[in-house]
């Protein structure tokens, strides 16, 4: 018998070039920033690094260039413990890189450039077909092809793997209902449902319409994330609000990898669902606290901590 444990994720991998400043440029317009870095991002390698230190054991496929950066990130990826035997290193082609800008409210702005990440393949999936039946979850992106995509989401489905699709970023039209279908939780934050579903998403009734109809369209069920209003648990035909987590915000850069990370970590652990929701909302409020993709992703003591705090405080009147 085998024994399941832990997240598998698929997904992309991409060196976070970031610029800090007071506003985010608009069209044409060249802004002053004040301080630069360079840090490990890419949703795939983000939600990896996000489900073990929130206590997962965890595979990553994905694909790297074969220059420095590629190198680099390999090591990065050993250091966390994340598992390696899906990562595959393209030849002749850069690894991805992601240009960003933070502004003095933590909003940002983000370019990038897919490289080696656009060379992930079903058959990349296929060769490492064993770390399916291993896996209790699956998290995937669409920072990489839609067809790899669609071939994780069937592999998992096939070995009875509980499947995330985070569909992020936001696609440039519906998803496919044969793809949706494959889906067991979908987590767009209120843009991509709203392009999902061409629902307009500004407040909790539009969430519940909009997370509604990603379950006509075949999802098992709906998480819209909705940033300082927490997030919204929804199925066909009922939903419940996952109350906001209130910190002080510097950048919000992977706050949605953390949520998801934390999210499938609690699901792998066999907690249920809502208990691994209230720990994914306060994953996510935890890294908008610090900067940087993989620096701000928080441990499971730093969640369990804010998590039972929260349990302890009376519920706020719900507006
Ligand atoms: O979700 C944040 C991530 O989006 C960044 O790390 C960047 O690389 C882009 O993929």
């Amino acid at each position: 018998m085998t024994v399941k444990a832990g997240v598998l994720v698929a997904g992309s991998c991409n060196v976070d070039l970031v610029v800090r400043g007071r506003t985010l440029p608009r069209p044409g317009e060249t802004v002053l920033g004040q301080a630069f870095f360079e840090a490990f991002g890419g949703k795939g390698a983000n939600q990896a690094v996000a489900a073990r230190r929130a206590g997962a054991r965890v595979e990553l496929v994905a694909c790297l260039g074969t220059d420095a950066y590629g190198a680099r990130y390999a090591a990065a990826l050993r250091r966390e413990g994340v598992g390696l035997r899906g990562i595959r290193q393209v030849r002749a082609v850069p690894t991805g890189v992601a240009l960003i800008v933070v502004d003095g409210a933590g909003r940002n702005q983000i370019a990038v450039a897919p490289g080696a990440n656009h060379h992930l393949r079903p058959r990349d999936l296929v060769r490492v077909r064993p770390l399916f039946a291993r896996a209790r979850v699956l998290l995937v992106q669409l920072e990489v092809p839609l067809a790899t995509v669609q071939a994780a989401l069937r592999l998992a489905r096939q070995a009875g793997v509980i499947t995330i699709l985070d569909p992020a970023p936001a696609p440039a039209r519906p998803l496919p209902r044969r793809l949706l279908r494959l889906v067991d939780l979908v987590t767009p934050n209120e843009h991509e449902a709203e392009l999902l579903t061409g629902i307009a998403v500004r407040d909790l009734r539009g969430a519940r319409a909009a997370g509604a109809r990603l379950c006509e369209q075949g999802c098992g069920a709906a998480i819209i994330t909705l940033g300082a209003r927490g997030a919204l648990h929804c199925w066909r035909h009922g939903a419940r609000h996952v109350p906001p987590v209130r910190v002080r915000t510097i950048d919000s850069t992977a706050a949605g990898d953390a949520f998801n990370g934390a999210l499938a970590a609690g699901l792998a652990a066999g907690r249920s669902l809502e208990e691994s929701l209230h720990e994914a909302a306060c994953a996510g409020a935890l890294a908008t606290t610090r900067l940087g993709a993989q620096p701000s992703l928080p441990h499971l003591d730093a969640i369990q901590r804010l998590a039972r705090r929260r349990s302890l405080r009376p519920p706020r009147p719900r507006r």
